[in-house]
């Protein structure tokens, strides 16, 4: 028992392809084996890398219950033709499902045609393939979010602050400037959440001023960059950031840190994910609220469908929408609630 959790638990921290291959040697046909193959687009990703480490946990609890489980991450570090090698690779591993979060979501063929000729399904998670890229093969799953849900809540969060406080409005002009830094140009998460977010302030009567925005692709020191030029420009007058995700909304905080500006001087930040960072900002009032993005949700939904396709066993239990996708709700973070995020999957 005990040699056999320290052998799970080496394939799932180091990964070693050597190991994978050792068990690819066993029946992979056997329903009792799962061994997912997982394509990221950039580990670096803060919501991804926390995301992954409970989709890790999770498949190796399963190995406790009976199932003898393995999960071998990699790394496309942005480069899709990186990431299709990788999935050939964990193919000829022996992993008898993959879990795949494309580089570019509008680039999976040479992916679902490597899958089908292997008669390997595959769950995409986070970066949604386009409707007519997910038909081209019964045995293609999507696992996210409702991009349009997370806009609406942060919007609902921008409104609750600016009505709760007359000083948002710091120039006292009835209106409230503000700016957006936005994840990947092409992301269904960005291009949504920003239109969603703005279009519930506006249609809750809020008046509003886009002073300016910025492409920091979900990355804080590249946040931190754009909101350095944003300040630049606008000095003072920001009194909104709404952020695409937490990271993003850190990095600005990072820039008015790094030019000293005092507490009332700086404007109102909103993330989306609830990332852990993201969650000790709300907590220290220093982002007024985030939208959490429920990655044990998504990574329970994933270890679940991976082991229902494996074992052919437990898919009518599963609730899917259009026959092939999973969306996890959203939830509202302020600091009134915080504690029912900080204590999750703990
Ligand atoms: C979003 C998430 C971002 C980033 C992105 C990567 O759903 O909010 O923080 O992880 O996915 O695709
Ligand atoms: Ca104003």
């Amino acid at each position: 028992m005990r040699r056999k959790r320290i052998w799970a638990a080496g394939i799932t921290s180091c990964m070693s392809i050597l190991l994978f291959c050792t068990c690819a040697e066993q029946d992979m046909s056997a329903p009792d084996r799962l061994y997912v193959g997982v394509a990221c687009y950039n580990q670096g990703d803060t919501f991804l890398s926390e995301m992954l480490d409970i989709f890790s946990e999770q498949v190796q609890e399963m190995g406790s219950h009976g199932t003898e489980t393995a999960v071998a991450v990699r790394d496309a570090v942005g480069s899709q033709r990186t990431q299709n090698d990788q999935v050939k690779e964990l193919i000829n591993a022996g992993c008898n499902v993959l879990c795949v979060n494309l580089v570019d979501r509008a680039d999976p063929s040479e992916i679902i045609d490597l899958a089908r000729e292997n008669d390997v399904p595959i769950i995409f998670f986070n970066r949604e393939p386009v409707a007519e890229d997910m038909m081209q093969w019964d045995k293609l799953y999507y696992v996210g979010a409702d991009a349009q849900q997370s806009g609406v809540m942060q919007g609902e969060l921008a409104v609750d602050v600016i009505r709760a406080d007359s000083r948002v409005d710091r120039n006292n002009d009835g209106k409230i400037q503000y700016v957006v830094l936005e994840g990947e140009a092409g992301h269904q998460d960005a291009i949504i959440r920003t239109e969603t977010a703005v279009d519930t302030l506006r249609s809750n009567g809020i008046q509003l001023e886009k002073l300016s925005y910025g492409i920091a692709n979900w990355n804080r020191a590249q946040a931190q960059n754009r909101m350095l030029q944003m300040i630049s420009e606008h000095q003072n007058n920001i009194e909104l950031v709404l952020a695409n995700n937490d990271d993003m909304a850190l990095g600005a905080m990072d820039a008015y840190e790094k030019l000293n500006y005092t507490e009332s001087a700086r404007p109102v930040f909103l993330g989306i994910d609830g990332t852990d960072v993201g969650l000790q900002a709300v907590e220290d009032s220093e982002m007024a609220g985030t939208v959490y993005n429920d990655k044990e949700g998504q990574a329970e939904a994933m270890a679940e469908l991976a082991a229902a396709l494996v074992s052919g066993e437990g898919m009518e239990k599963i609730n899917f929408q259009n026959g092939k996708y999973i969306y996890l709700p959203y939830s509202k973070v302020t600091r009134e609630n915080i504690d029912m995020f900080t204590n999750r999957g703990k």
